[in-house]
């Protein structure tokens, strides 16, 4: 235990031993966010998403994932922002958790699809009614003259769905990254840390484990 990990009250040890016991990424993942959501001070579920660019230029940017399950990460997002034209012209993706109270790291890639429409529909109306507005009024990426065009985008909406529900935006919806790769990463004392890394070749094979030097 280094004495980050001691005033934490952590173990580097004791949770690599529990990381190279596991057969699954997702049960491991799901207890690294778990472990994270109680000692970040905010937003344990963001994660920094990276897609592919016209001419290879790589993009990047902060996401929060909304959920996840065997099936892969969801987030939800404007669909004609720069990252969903990437993500049109490329459907893959790189991300990152990084998780400094821990000082763990979870990485990850693989193809991403997009999320059902009723499930985005239901995580829509289940949304805060400004979050809801503010999807409609944002044409997220775009160049914005001034923010009093946005305000007014805002006050117009209220007054056009003034006691009405607003429906899911044609625009705005979800994306499932479906990782063939996730490494997880524990610092050590030393720059000797300590990295498993997951591998399959589709969604439905088998995950291999191997570990990397740091
Ligand atoms: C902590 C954090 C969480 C964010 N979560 C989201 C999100 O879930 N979806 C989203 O579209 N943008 C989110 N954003 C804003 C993005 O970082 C980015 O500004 C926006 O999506 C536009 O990116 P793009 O122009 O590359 O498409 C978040 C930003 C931060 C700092």
């Amino acid at each position: 235990m280094n004495s980050y990990g001691a005033e934490m009250g952590l173990s580097w040890r004791a949770s690599f031993d529990a990381l190279r016991s596991s057969a699954d990424p997702f049960v491991l993942f799901g207890s690294w966010l778990a472990e994270a959501k109680k000692t970040e001070p905010s937003d344990a579920n963001a994660m920094a998403l990276a897609t592919v660019g016209t001419r290879g230029l790589p993009g990047v940017r902060m996401i929060l994932l909304n959920s996840y399950s065997a099936d892969g990460l969801v987030f939800f997002s404007h669909l004609d922002s720069a990252k969903g034209a990437e993500l049109a012209l490329a459907p893959k993706a790189a991300a990152v958790f990084h998780w400094k109270t821990l000082r763990r790291q979870v990485r990850l890639r693989g193809p991403v699809e997009p999320v059902e429409d009723d499930r985005a529909d239901s995580y829509f109306a289940s949304r805060p009614r400004a979050s809801q507005l503010a999807a409609w009024a944002s044409r997220q990426s775009r160049p914005l003259q001034d923010r009093a065009t946005l305000i007014n985008a805002i006050s117009e909406l209220e007054s056009r769905y003034a006691s009405r529900e607003l429906p899911r935006p044609p625009h705005w919806g979800g994306y499932r990254i479906i990782p063939l790769h996730m490494e997880f990463w524990i610092n050590q004392p030393s720059r000797l840390h300590e990295r498993l890394l997951f591998e399959r070749t589709s969604s439905r094979a088998a995950w291999s484990q191997s570990q990397l030097f740091p």
